[in-house]
């Protein structure tokens, strides 16, 4: 059996794991840093067993060195904005948080692909391929996958379709500047420009820029968690069962699409090996723009984090 670990036991991490399990895609290891907590939710997980009819394992701990030997390591952990600290205060926190679980995965699990969720995604994606010292294509990021779920939503919900046969591509850095490329989204094989105008594609675009954001206003505290977890246990199982998907991930770019040493939403064939191939489309001058402005939003995250941070 597989295993996976996933650090931080939180409102995603712990979801993740129900996608997980009911899948039986591998033994689970749930990690987190309150005594009890992953304990506590591994074993409310197997009480379920029966009846959900999974038989993969699953465990909670405090300690890292249980991770030993996992296939796939996802880092959920962190901490929410709390009142009085600004924006710079609290990633200072969780690039120290992703520092420690970086260090810990390259001790532990040396030979496991890592799927980074936590925010800032594509700074928290830098960090741990800077601190575990793992190959650039062993360390990849969860975001265009939600991002581009949410925008299947949307549109299916628009078209009144089975969202399975809405699919989409979204690029770009996680946040207000992701780029959804309408170009190559289609309602099983037909251009979504067919069925809906350019004014309702544009502003279901918009509602997928804002999705995470539209969760936090209504939750009013902490942010989306059932879409994140299954798309991390879409990205798990594309590892797990080396299916070669074809998936927009956060990875680390050297020249492709022009840009250099950050992390950014493209496309990818995602496989055991984990990113096995970066996949560069042609993209028209006002799509390039649009991902250019990405760019810089992460390039401009990357010059914050080195204002505080130096690898080693
Ligand atoms: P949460 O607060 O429910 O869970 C975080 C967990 O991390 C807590 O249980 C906390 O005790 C634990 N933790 C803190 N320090 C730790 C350490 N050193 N080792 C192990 N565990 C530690 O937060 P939630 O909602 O699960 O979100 C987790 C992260 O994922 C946040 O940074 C959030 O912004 C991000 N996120 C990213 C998404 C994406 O698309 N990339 C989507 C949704 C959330
Ligand atoms: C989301 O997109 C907060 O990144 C998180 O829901």
């Amino acid at each position: 059996m597989r295993k996976v670990s996933i650090i931080g036991s939180g409102y995603v991490g712990a979801t993740a794991v129900y996608y997980i399990a009911e899948k039986n895609l591998a033994d689970i290891v749930m990690v987190d840093v309150v005594e009890g907590l992953p304990q506590a939710k591994a074993l409310d997980y197997l009480h379920a067993a029966p009846m959900r009819k999974y038989s993969v394992h699953i465990s909670g701990t405090n300690d890292y060195k249980k991770i030993a030997d996992s296939d796939v390591v996802v880092i959920t952990a962190g901490i929410p904005r709390k009142p009085g600290m600004d924006r710079m205060d609290l990633m200072k926190i969780n690039v120290d948080i992703a520092k420690k679980a970086s260090q810990a995965i390259a001790e532990y699990a040396p030979n496991a692909i890592v799927i980074v969720v936590s925010n800032p995604l594509d700074i928290i994606s830098m960090v741990t391929l800077q601190e575990s010292g793992f190959a650039l294509k062993r360390v990849v990021g969860m975001a265009g996958v939600l991002d581009a779920t949410r925008y299947r939503y949307f549109i299916a919900e628009k078209l009144g379709v089975w969202p399975g046969d809405v699919m989409a591509m979204v690029l770009g850095g996680h946040g207000d500047s992701m780029v959804p490329l309408t170009r190559f989204t289609r309602v099983n094989g037909i251009p979504v420009q067919e069925l809906l105008d350019a004014e309702t594609i544009e502003s279901l675009e918009n509602r997928t820029r804002t999705g995470g954001g539209e969760i936090v206003s209504l939750l009013k505290q902490g942010s989306a968690f059932y879409a994140p977890g299954a798309s991390v246990a879409k990205m798990v199982e594309a590892i797990v069962k080396d299916e070669k998907r074809v998936v927009p991930v956060s990875a680390y770019l050297r020249g492709e699409y022009g840009y250099n040493d950050i992390f950014l939403g493209v496309p990818v064939l995602l496989g055991k090996n984990g990113v096995e191939k970066i996949i560069e489309l042609e993209l028209t001058p006002e799509e390039k723009a649009a991902l250019d402005d990405s760019a810089l939003h992460v390039e401009k995250g990357v010059e914050e984090l080195r204002s505080f941070y130096s690898p080693g």
